[in-house]
């Protein structure tokens, strides 16, 4: 049966048809993402935001090739998200920043170009290592350790080791998760302007409405009982992004139909 897949001239950088996921526990099938449908563009900074237990990760994990859907398909730049992964087109944020504690900060971020790249050398290594410290604002970190890193320091590393691998997608889930208000915001106008240097694809697993609206092209709003995309919601705000966006009438109305939206998905009903 031939592939129902995008006309090539206006293909979306990663698109799912129809995904469902089903997860089997003590002899029961329970359904965790019904029927999703997703179109990102090259270079979108996608949000996807919903409920608790709703389905974000696992429809992260599909769109990246870790978890193999139920019924759907997915393409990512043109191929399976298993190949696309294989070819190391797919870099990955996860919300803990899974470092080696036993390395220091550089050697963290070569640690995956030492296994791909076994065609450069050392000095090659390190150099670009070097660089994507310096992107992430860490080059005078280099030689700590991750226990003396705050955790945004360590989330940059994590950052600065997916950027290492060059993907042309960034699926990040939750990364700024555990960090204080104020260092979160730094993050956010730090991954805006290493997304607007690079070009990069982002999808952006969030719980934060003013995250999602702050960083977003568009927002995906998923809701619950099986996970489904409510409505998807394009974010109309200038960029760069800066302080002053979230104080922008745009922004609290862009928040205020997330909030609605949100509360749908939890099965509430919205005050009108
Ligand atoms: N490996 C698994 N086996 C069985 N059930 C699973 C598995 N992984 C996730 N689930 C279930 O699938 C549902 C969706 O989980 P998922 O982790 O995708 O939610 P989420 O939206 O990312 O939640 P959170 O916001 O809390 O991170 C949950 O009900 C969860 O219990
Ligand atoms: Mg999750």
């Amino acid at each position: 049966m031939p592939l129902d897949t995008p006309q090539a001239d206006a293909a979306p950088h990663i698109w799912a048809r129809g995904v469902s996921v089903d997860f089997a526990h003590a002899g029961q099938t329970t359904r965790v993402l019904h029927n999703i449908d997703l179109s990102i563009p090259r270079g979108g900074f996608v949000s996807l935001i919903g409920p608790s237990g709703c389905g974000k990760s696992t429809l992260l994990k599909v769109l990246a090739g870790l978890l193999q859907p139920a019924a759907g398909q997915v393409q990512v730049a043109g191929v399976s998200p298993g190949e696309a992964a294989r070819q190391r087109r797919i870099g990955l944020v996860f919300q803990e920043a899974t470092l080696m504690p036993w390395k220091n900060a550089l050697d963290n971020v070569k640690v995956l170009m030492e296994v791909a790249y076994k065609d450069r050398s050392k000095d090659e290594i390190t150099q670009r290592a070097t660089d994507m410290l310096r992107l992430v604002g860490l080059e005078k970190a280099a030689l700590k350790r991750p226990s003396q890193l705050s955790g945004g320091m360590r989330q940059r590393v994590s950052v600065a080791r997916a950027l290492a691998m060059d993907p042309e997608v960034l699926m990040m889930d939750e990364p700024f998760g555990a960090l204080d208000a104020i260092t979160r915001e730094e993050m956010s106008e730090f991954l805006l302007e290493i997304w607007q240097r690079t070009g990069k694809t982002i999808v952006f697993v969030t719980h934060s409405i003013d995250e999602a609206v702050f960083l977003s092209k568009q927002v995906h709003v998923m809701g619950t009982g099986p996970a489904r995309i409510i409505e998807s919601i394009p974010i109309d705000l200038p960029y760069p992004r800066v302080e002053e966006t979230y104080s922008l009438p745009a922004f609290a109305t862009a928040s205020g139909r997330l909030r609605r939206l949100l509360k749908e998905g939890h099965g509430l009903k919205a005050a009108s």
